[in-house]
Formats: C-alpha cells, sequence, structure tokens
C-alpha cells in the first residue's frame, strides 16, 4: 500500500502534480499518447486548476487521451457534469487535442444505451480485453465509495461489462460508471482524498481488517499489474492511526 500524506490540501495537490506530470513524461518517453481517467466531483478541481496554471507549458497536453472513471447523467453543461467541471478547471485552459476527449455521452436517450456506447468507445480505443489507462484518477466518497460504484451495488459485483450505470443515494441519483475490473486494468491508480469528513471512509479503505468490497468498493481497487497510490491530506488520515506517521511526505 504506497500512501503519501500531506500536511495541507496545498502540499497534496503540488506533490500529485508534480507525480502526474513525471508519469506522463516517463510514458510519452515509450508511447506516443497517455491515458487518463480523469475522477470528477470536488476534490480533482484544484489539482486540475493547479495542473493547468503550473503545468500549462510544460505537459504535451495534445498528446494525452482523456476519459472519465464516472459521470452523473446530466447533460455535459449542467454544473453536476464532471466534464464540465474538468473542462472548466483545465481542458479549456491548455492546448489539448479536442479529438482525444472521450466524454461519457450523456446525450443518449437512456444510461444503458450510454454505458454501452461508452463501452464501445473504450474497446475501439483500447483494443483489449480490458482498458489499460496509464493512470486512473479517483476519489473517495465519505461511505468509501469509488468512482460511481456504491457500497451494496450490482455494479461491485460486475466481471464482464467495462461500464454500467449506476444509482447514487446524493443525487444526482443516475450515474454511470466503469466497472471495478476496468478501473483494475490501469497502470497507476491514484487516490485523491482530502478533509477530516473522509478520515472514516480512508480508515475503512486502508483498514488491514478484512472489510467487504460491498461494504467499501473502494477496497475493491486492487490492479492486478498496475500501482495504487494513495495521495491524502492529514485531517483525511487522522483517523488511521497506523498510517499516520509511517508515511509523511
Ligand atoms: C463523482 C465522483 C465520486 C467522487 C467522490 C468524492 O462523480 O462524484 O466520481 O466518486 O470522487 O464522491 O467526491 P468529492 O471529491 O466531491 O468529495
Amino acid at each position: 500500500m504506497n500512501i503519501r500524506i500531506s500536511n495541507s490540501i496545498d502540499d497534496l495537490i503540488a506533490a500529485l502534480a508534480e507525480a502526474i506530470s513525471a508519469d506522463i513524461a516517463n510514458t510519452l518517453k515509450r508511447n506516443e499518447c497517455f491515458n487518463i481517467a480523469l475522477a470528477g466531483g470536488e476534490t480533482p478541481r484544484s489539482l486540475y486548476q493547479h495542473l493547468a496554471e503550473s503545468y500549462r507549458d510544460s505537459i504535451p497536453w495534445g498528446k494525452i487521451n482523456f476519459f472519465w472513471s464516472d459521470e452523473r447523467w446530466v447533460p455535459h453543461d449542467q454544473p453536476e457534469s464532471n466534464y464540465r467541471m474538468a473542462k472548466e478547471t483545465l481542458l479549456d485552459h491548455v492546448q489539448i487535442d479536442s479529438g482525444r476527449v472521450f466524454p461519457v455521452p450523456t446525450e443518449i436517450d437512456d444510461p444503458t444505451s450510454a454505458a454501452r456506447a461508452y463501452e464501445i468507445q473504450l474497446k475501439t480505443h483500447f483494443n483489449s480485453e480490458w482498458p489499460h489507462f496509464d493512470l486512473m484518477l479517483l476519489g473517495l466518497g465519505r461511505d468509501c465509495h469509488v468512482a460511481s460504484l456504491f457500497p451494496g451495488s450490482d455494479a461491485l459485483r460486475e466481471s464482464k461489462r467495462w461500464v454500467v450505470p449506476s444509482i447514487s443515494k446524493i443525487p444526482p441519483v443516475q450515474r454511470l460508471t466503469l466497472t471495478l475490473p476496468a478501473i483494475n486494468g490501469s497502470a497507476k491508480i491514484y487516490f485523491l482524498v482530502a478533509g477530516i469528513e473522509k478520515a472514516v471512509a480512508i480508515s475503512s479503505a486502508l483498514s488491514s481488517k478484512p472489510i467487504p468490497v460491498e461494504d467499501c468498493p473502494a477496497r475493491g481497487v486492487n490492479p492486478s499489474n498496475g500501482e495504487v497510490v494513495w495521495w491524502i491530506d492529514n485531517m483525511a488520515a487522522a483517523l488511521a492511526i497506523s498510517i499516520r506517521d509511517s508515511s509523511k511526505s
């Protein structure tokens, strides 16, 4: 378990952005593009803003393929849209290749058809048994959900589909999400978690006790050939005593 604890959200964002920049540079030494799945929610907002401000000229944004780990079932111009959040904070501020941006198609008639359409788009892009993102960014819900995989959801047991509809207890209720096997095909998975309100979820997610994935979906993130790094601030780490002093950065 690779855990990086920072004393403030600003330090956390700066360290994570630097790691992402290095990952992109390293991957582009051997590949012509970099495949990233962006996280939604509020926490990544400051990361994307920092990347746009401090790495505008140093990251070759035109070589990055942008996907999303999940999306709310709303039009892309709605405030709740994860695509809109990334567009406002990052994509509109750096030299991307618009042909390399793949939002979840929430304009399609129904969530199941949209999930199938996104899955086809991913399969066409990756042309492999499972998607192989160079980097998957994820947040953590207070209930230990990851992407839009919520505790008790049937989607947690999905073993064939790459993208499925899901239902959230917190609005927007209808979501679309990558499944655990689709997430676990990633080469690197970075969790970004900050704030005291996430301390209980972090302590469950990182606990040595055998907490079921059903209760804590984040524990289902376990890439077969990839690395997971938890980027957390000291507030989110507050209850996870065993890790608080062992991985300070
Ligand atoms: C979403 C996210 C979701 C998010 C967590 C944490 O669509 O909301 O994908 O999984 O990462 O809910 O959200 P916050 O960063 O807003 O706390």
